[in-house]
């Protein structure tokens, strides 16, 4: 892939020049209005922190939420400036506006060393359509634009894409690192080479499964998914969720990875409801015999164990997707139960973005894994083998 070889923010001299950094600050908040989870913001401190000690004038830009083009306070980014503040131990300046008097007088005015936080750039409708004009009024604020939003390089937005026909365009070290660390499990994977893909639809994983059908040796499969090929291997499921329209497809991948020795892994047992409720009713029962009435809602002890052994001695693992309704307290146990094999493996591990990461965070595995994705959609635009644009634009390396 050709975007491994980007040229990064230490390739060029940004000592004394205004740089214009897209970060993505699209963070989760609780009912007070505080952040409740500042990891795409703390990994985006080493690019921003580097730009400082070479006293270049920082300008932040980020989406927030999905405001749909006009100015809504609860998407407001005046939050992430107030953290930034504290964890930087200097002013952000906060911009009220993203390309208007505001941005561009802060702008202007921005000293060596100095950072400046526009409003959330999908308050313009022009973003989202990767408006030319706006990209140019964007470009127009900097002399450089550094991109650092890996959560959101499969968008092709303004501040994203368009910017860089307008500057110098380089990548930052947060999606340096997503790059490489991804990139390599891609391309030069430690054996064994093991997937777990989870999450509720086949549809949503149909890219990745195919890619990494040619890359793996092994690939589990759990969560809501599963289900489809349960039924294409002709068991019973009950009231599980099913992509009907999948079940060939299903089929067709499982006939593939015998073709191609991969070791095809779905779950054996699954803890079951009578309705899709937090505290519905539950027992577990093997996969060929799912009782009419009741929904898989996660896999079950049995396949917890299966699982674990299948991801000991692993050289790299890949996760992507939860095993159950891990949200629910008594559907959770599969995706803990991966988390902790995962973490105890030993292998390379990568983990994507959303509810498989959130299971790590709560608990407490994060530091046992090489790495996890700040990226969701992003990640998984990654492992399906394809271009994102946010990268594509950047420049390569000499
Ligand atoms: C994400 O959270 O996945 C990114 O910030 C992208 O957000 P979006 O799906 O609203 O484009």
């Amino acid at each position: 892939m050709s975007y491994l070889n980007k040229k990064t923010v230490s390739d060029i001299n940004v000592s004394e020049k205004t740089v214009f950094i897209r970060c993505d600050f699209n963070v989760p908040f609780d009912e007070f209005g505080n952040i409740a989870d500042t990891k795409r913001i703390d990994e985006s401190l080493t690019t921003i922190k580097y730009l400082l000690k070479q006293n270049a004038k920082v300008i932040l830009c980020s989406h927030l939420g999905r405001p749909k083009g006009e100015f809504n306070k609860k998407y407001s980014l005046q939050p992430v400036a107030k953290y930034l503040s504290k964890v930087l131990g200097q002013e952000v300046k906060m911009a009220n506006d993203v390309i208007g008097v505001s941005a561009k007088s802060l702008a202007a005015s921005l000293k060596n060393g100095e950072i400046l936080l526009l409003e959330n750039v999908r308050f313009s409708p022009e973003e989202e359509k990767n408006s030319p004009e706006f990209a140019k009024e964007l470009a127009s604020l900097a002399e450089i634009y550094v991109n650092d939003a890996f959560g959101t390089a499969h968008r092709k937005h303004a501040s994203t894409v368009g910017i860089a026909s307008y500057l110098p365009a380089v990548s930052g070290f947060l999606i340096d690192k997503e790059l490489k660390v991804m990139g390599k499990a891609l391309t030069d994977p430690k054996r064994p080479f093991v997937a777990i893909l989870g999450g509720a639809k086949v549809s949503d994983k149909i890219g990745v499964i195919n890619n990494l059908l040619q890359k793996v040796d092994t690939l589990i499969i759990g969560g809501g998914m599963a289900y489809t090929f349960m039924n294409a291997l002709g068991y019973s499921i009950g009231e599980s969720i099913c992509e009907v329209d999948k079940i060939t497809l299903a089929r067709d991948i499982m006939v593939k990875a015998k073709e191609q020795d991969v070791k095809f892994l779905v779950p054996v047992d699954n803890k079951v409801g009578i309705e899709y409720k937090s505290d519905t009713e539950y027992k577990v029962v093997e996969s060929d015999s799912i009782p009419e009435g009741w929904m898989g809602l996660d896999i079950g002890p049995k396949t917890e164990k299966l699982f674990a052994q299948a991801l000991e001695g692993a050289g790299t693992i890949v996760w992507n997707g939860p095993m159950g309704v891990s949200e629910w307290e008594n559907f959770a146990s599969g995706t803990l139960a991966v988390a902790k094999a995962v973490a105890e493996s030993g292998a390379i591990s990568i983990v994507g973005g959303g509810d498989s990461a959130a299971a790590v965070e709560k608990l407490g595995y994060s530091d046992k894994m090489t790495h996890i994705s700040t990226g969701g959609g992003a990640s998984l635009m990654f492992l399906e083998g394809k271009e994102l644009p946010g990268i594509a634009v950047l420049e390569d390396k000499d």
